[in-house]
């Protein structure tokens, strides 16, 4: 469902209407702030590429995106073949590149790339980035929650240790398009077991070690695995989380529901617990350590057609269950490696860090995928940025000379907080870009980035994507142009984005509406597993002709874009998103809830957090007891991340006569907006507004 008034969606509306400097042929004409020097204020401020960054870059000026920009829309069969020509195919594609159909109305929604094409991507990670010489080149670099516990594996051992477990689980019945259910927390394991996958043609389905076991439950009755994958227990901070408990608990429920798992592939992390001290069912259990080492270190390859699936991986929309998402081979291989070598300005001496966990797209495409294709040098960080204080980020920096650092506004905005000594003690000069991801990072917290953690020297690459999109969309090209604090800029090589509005019509120039894609490209996801309808009537339906992304957008005279916020019932609380159907199916869980509807709400840190209104059932005493057993039934039913910051008591909801909850009211009140209420005649009963308002902090 799509609000009805774009006006009060944009957050960052101020920007569209900012004098901003003008793209004269590409070319920068006016007065500039030159990189180098501190970013004080103002939005409208064009931050310049330094001189130096933009003669090494890729893309070295404004021009030279233009024409590649250019070639990438009016021939992107040529364009794409060609970056996929620096990757190993066995078999080249057929002479059809690409093929779509993104209009509803003309037939089935339909993407191909490099259909007949014959590939493997773990192939192109590992043993063509060997071939290259890069064998002894350190793949991951891995830090543990402690400081001072570390790791690391080359090219060559990332290989070996990879082909041991695709051995393993090709011994044990997985084959090409099987699932394989993988719940781990950021060790070496959860790349290597992605890989793996990918190796034997299996399908991977990450699920986040945050989510409950609920919560993976439903995602081994959605995709049946053959296997899942898992650890004992992980530390995070000080906390010790008993990660087998929980699989156990959504293995035996799954079993009862039909779906029988007969393997638990189980990884002893020995420094968050003890093996013996771990719950075992014998024949359904068993010790990594004791069987994937004993497997040969050389696995054949299965080799793939383009468009053979790649993995699986649920995430939250607007209405009823997560959806999982399907990516293919081909296409999301060339897009998450072009899109990583260009948004980041990615050259071979780089020591990458991206702060995001493999359990979201974001550690697909830039932990593993993108990273390795490249022959990066990657960071895995298991544990919180803030521990064991808030210089740990920075810490680490200097300890592996990262050079470009990823990160999400969340994070951002949190260690502001913390104050500046955290950043300053450290002396993080091996940076040379940042990066942004996960919701619109405001414009002050883009200046802190800047100016406190790269010194006013790194150009922020501020990517706006999704789980669907595989990889970047709109995003700067570090040195290319100027970058003003807050807009995600440009759209990426062949990226198509479209600003409509309520009717589905283009607008043009300086504007706010939907965004939507026009054209397909490379990193598309193909389709919702199981369920080709959801999948058209979720993206495809609501402005026919156009994939619509859920976000509102604005972009100003200059043509930048500016991201600003979901437009559908979709919360992004810390970069993560949160469907709020889930949120209150989770609550009416609760056997003394009658009724919920959940918004969302500004939040200093997490940009968003969520907020419920809640209906106790009749005769149901409010108190903080039951609020506190309402917010454990979603941590239990969904996860931690999920949980509501504030629970409203609503003795009733504002609905209309047809009964549909008002979510509009519902979100001014939750935000004390209370003279913003609008028009609440059409409700079936205008008093419960009064009633809400008199509870507000109660
Ligand atoms: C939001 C994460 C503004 C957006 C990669 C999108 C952003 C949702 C940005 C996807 C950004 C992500 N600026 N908003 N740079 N990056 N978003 O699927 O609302 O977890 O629709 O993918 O995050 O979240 P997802």
């Amino acid at each position: 469902t799509i609000n009805p008034s774009i006006s009060s969606l944009f957050r960052h509306k101020t920007h569209a209407g900012n004098h901003l400097r003008r793209i004269n042929s590409g070319l920068w004409k006016l007065k500039a702030v030159v990189m180098g020097e501190a970013v004080a204020s103002g939005d409208d401020q064009l931050i310049f590429p330094n001189h130096d960054f933009a003669q090494q870059a890729h893309v070295p000026n404004f021009q030279t995106y233009l024409e590649m920009y250019k070639r990438s829309i009016g021939d992107p069969a040529g364009f794409w073949s060609e970056m996929a020509s620096e990757f190993y195919w066995k078999k080249k594609w057929g002479q059809q590149v690409f093929s779509e159909n993104l209009d509803i109305t003309k037939g089935d929604v339909n993407i191909q790339w490099f259909k007949g094409g014959i590939t493997n991507i773990c192939y192109n990670c590992l043993d063509r980035n060997i071939e290259l010489g890069n064998g002894d080149k350190i793949a991951i670099h891995w830090e543990g929650n402690e400081p001072g516990v570390d790791d690391s594996l080359t090219y060559n051992q990332l290989l070996e240790r990879v082909s041991q477990l695709a051995n393993y689980l090709k011994e044990n019945g997985v084959k090409k398009g099987d699932s394989v259910i993988i719940y781990l927390p950021m060790l070496m394991e959860l790349p290597i077991s992605m890989l793996a996958c990918a190796r034997i043609g299996a399908v991977h389905s990450v699920v986040f070690a945050g989510f409950s076991a609920e919560s993976l439950e439903q995602r081994i009755l959605d995709c049946k695995p053959k296997i899942v994958i898992t650890c004992n227990a992980i530390k995070r901070g000080t906390k010790v989380i008993n990660l087998k408990d929980i699989v156990d608990s959504a293995l035996s429920e799954s079993s009862q529901n039909g779906v029988n798992v007969g393997l638990c592939l189980t990884y002893a992390n020995e420094s968050a617990m003890k093996r013996e001290v771990t719950k075992w069912q014998e024949e359904r259990d068993v010790w990594w350590q004791d069987v994937v080492p004993k497997h040969s270190t050389k696995c054949d390859v299965e080799w793939v057609d383009g468009e053979d699936p790649l993995f699986l991986l649920y995430t939250s929309g607007s209405t009823g269950k997560p959806k999982g998402v399907l990516h293919t081979t081909g296409g999301y291989m060339i897009y998450t490696a072009a899109t990583f070598k260009y948004a980041f300005d990615y050259k071979p001496s780089d020591i990458y860090w991206c702060t995001a966990d493999c359990g979201w797209i974001t550690g697909h495409s830039y932990v593993a995928y993108g990273p390795l294709l490249n022959g990066a040098t990657v960071l895995v960080y298991e544990g919180v940025p803030n521990y064991p204080n808030p210089g740990r980020c920075w810490d680490i920096v200097d300890k592996y000379k990262v050079t470009i650092f990823y990160t999400a506004p969340t994070l951002v905005r949190s260690l502001m907080r913390d104050g500046n000594e955290y950043v300053t003690r450290y002396s993080r000069k091996s940076l040379r870009v940042l990066g942004s991801v996960g919701e619109p990072i405001n414009p002050s917290a883009w200046r802190w980035f800047y100016n406190v953690v790269g010194d006013s020297r790194c150009p922020i690459s501020d990517t706006w994507w999704q789980t669907e999109t595989g990889g970047f969309m709109i995003t700067p090209l570090p040195g290319a142009w100027p970058q003003k604090p807050g807009s995600a800029t440009f759209p990426f090589f062949g990226v198509q984005p479209v600003i409509v509005d309520e009717k589905g019509k283009e607008l043009e120039g300086e504007c706010s509406g939907y965004l939507c894609v026009k054209a397909s490209w490379p990193g598309a996801f193909r389709t919702l597993f199981g369920d080709h309808e959801r999948y058209e009537t979720t993206y495809f339906s609501a402005f026919p002709g156009y994939y619509f992304s859920g976000d509102g957008c604005s972009r100003d005279k200059d043509g930048y874009y500016w991201l600003t916020g979901r437009v559908d019932d979709v919360i992004n609380v810390s970069g993560h998103r949160i469907g709020t159907a889930e949120v209150e199916s989770a609550l009416v869980l609760h056997p003394k809830c009658a009724e919920a509807a959940v918004v969302g709400i500004d939040h200093e840190v997490k940009g968003q957090c969520i907020y419920a209104f809640v209906t106790p059932v009749e005769g149901v005493e409010y108190s903080d007891d039951l609020k506190k057993s309402l917010v454990l039934s979603v941590r239990t039913n969904i996860g931690a991340f999920a949980a509501p910051e504030k629970i409203h008591w609503a003795p009733g909801l504002p609905k209309t006569r047809s009964g549909k909850i008002m979510r509009r009211i519902l979100r001014k009140i939750a935000s004390r907006q209370l003279d913003e209420l609008g028009d609440i005649s059409t409700l079936a009963d205008p008093n419960v507004v009064d009633q809400l308002i008199a509870l507000a902090d109660s």
